[in-house]
């Protein structure tokens, strides 16, 4: 199969910078894949967001070799507006996105755009506010929404243009780990229920994984330092040495000395097999000499079934 994003041997410095941004980036994205990356602040991450939609060169200029080509396209080639039919983006901070005096009218820009018939806008306005549950807000200023009721217009608004891309920059940040939850399950539906390939950006690994993606790609100092499963790179110290949390389990266990393997499947601890690890656990669990859970309480050693 062909990907559908491809940067090859691709170098970006942005005008107003010394250094380069991005350096020496190899990626494939396959359609229908949905990829994870993840990297510390200043890292690159939406630099490489920006580079796919066409936000670089168009509105950040800059210079870049090597090679990109989305759906086909160069996006320094085919233009912002080019680019967005091809692909949508949810940005980091949602408020500038918002174009309409009303959330419907917002969500149907895109079509009023593109000239489509009205009682075919209003059927589809309709149809995406259901799935990101915003139907009883269509009538509101999207500047009165708090920030999860924002994202999810912004969700909307790029699932109703028919892109093949979707991008999300840092869809959890500003949300409480319930909403976050939502927002991190409503992406994935997008995923499975339409075919689009999807790139989330996140810093927050562990909320991100919350549900499954094909692939973790992780950035640090502008380069591509792991592009691998989420239970290959959950075996390795590369979150460690590129200063991104790791999910919780993992560091207790890394912690009592255990060596992490793939086959354990540690994506999800719900699902992970923690049966070769409960040795070590309860020897390094002895030897910290913790104090017995209170009365009525279970240990942390029984809640996790060790
Ligand atoms: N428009 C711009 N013009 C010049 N330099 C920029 C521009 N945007 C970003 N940079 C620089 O590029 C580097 C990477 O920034 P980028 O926004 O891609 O990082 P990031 O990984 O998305 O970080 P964060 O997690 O904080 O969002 C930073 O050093 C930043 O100063
Ligand atoms: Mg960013």
């Amino acid at each position: 199969m062909k990907p559908i994003i491809e940067f090859k041997d691709y170098t970006f410095k942005y005008r107003s910078q010394v250094d380069p941004t991005l350096y020496n980036i190899n990626l494939a994205v396959y359609p229908g894949e949905k990829v994870l990356i993840v990297g510390p602040s200043g890292s690159g991450k939406s630099t490489l967001a920006h580079c796919i939609n066409g936000l670089v060169p168009f509105s950040f200029p800059g210079e870049s070799t090597g090679e990109l080509q989305v759906g086909g396209e160069d996006p320094s080639r085919a233009g912002i507006f080019g680019m967005s039919k091809l692909v949508g983006t949810v940005l980091q901070d949602t408020d500038g996105q918002f174009i309409g005096l009303t959330v419907a009218e917002d969500i149907a820009f895109a079509l009023e755009n593109d000239c489509v018939p009205q009682d075919e806008i209003f059927s589809k306005v309709d149809e995406v506010a259901e799935i990101v549950d915003v139907k009883n807000l269509l009538k509101h200023a999207p500047t009165e929404l708090s920030g999860g009721q924002k994202q999810r217009v912004s969700m909307a608004g790029v699932m109703i243009d028919d892109v093949d891309v979707l991008l999300f920059d840092e869809p959890l940040a500003n949300l409480d780990p319930a909403t976050g939850k939502k927002a991190i399950d409503l992406i994935d539906k997008i995923s499975r229920t339409t075919g689009k390939t999807v790139l989330i950006i996140e810093h927050r690994l562990e909320d991100a994984l919350y549900r499954d993606v094909d692939r973790i790609v992780v950035v640090g100092e502008g380069r591509i330092v792991a592009d691998m499963t989420p239970d290959e790179l959950l075996c390795t110290d590369i979150l460690q040495k590129e200063g991104i949390r790791e999910p919780l389990y993992i560091t207790a266990l890394k912690h009592a000395g255990c060596q992490i393997t793939a086959d354990t499947r540690p994506q999800h601890i719900e699902t992970m097999d923690l049966a070769p690890y409960r040795e070590k656990v309860q020897a390094w669990y002895k030897e910290a000499q913790l104090p017995p859970p209170r009365p009525g309480k279970q240990s942390a050693l029984e809640v996790l079934d060790l």
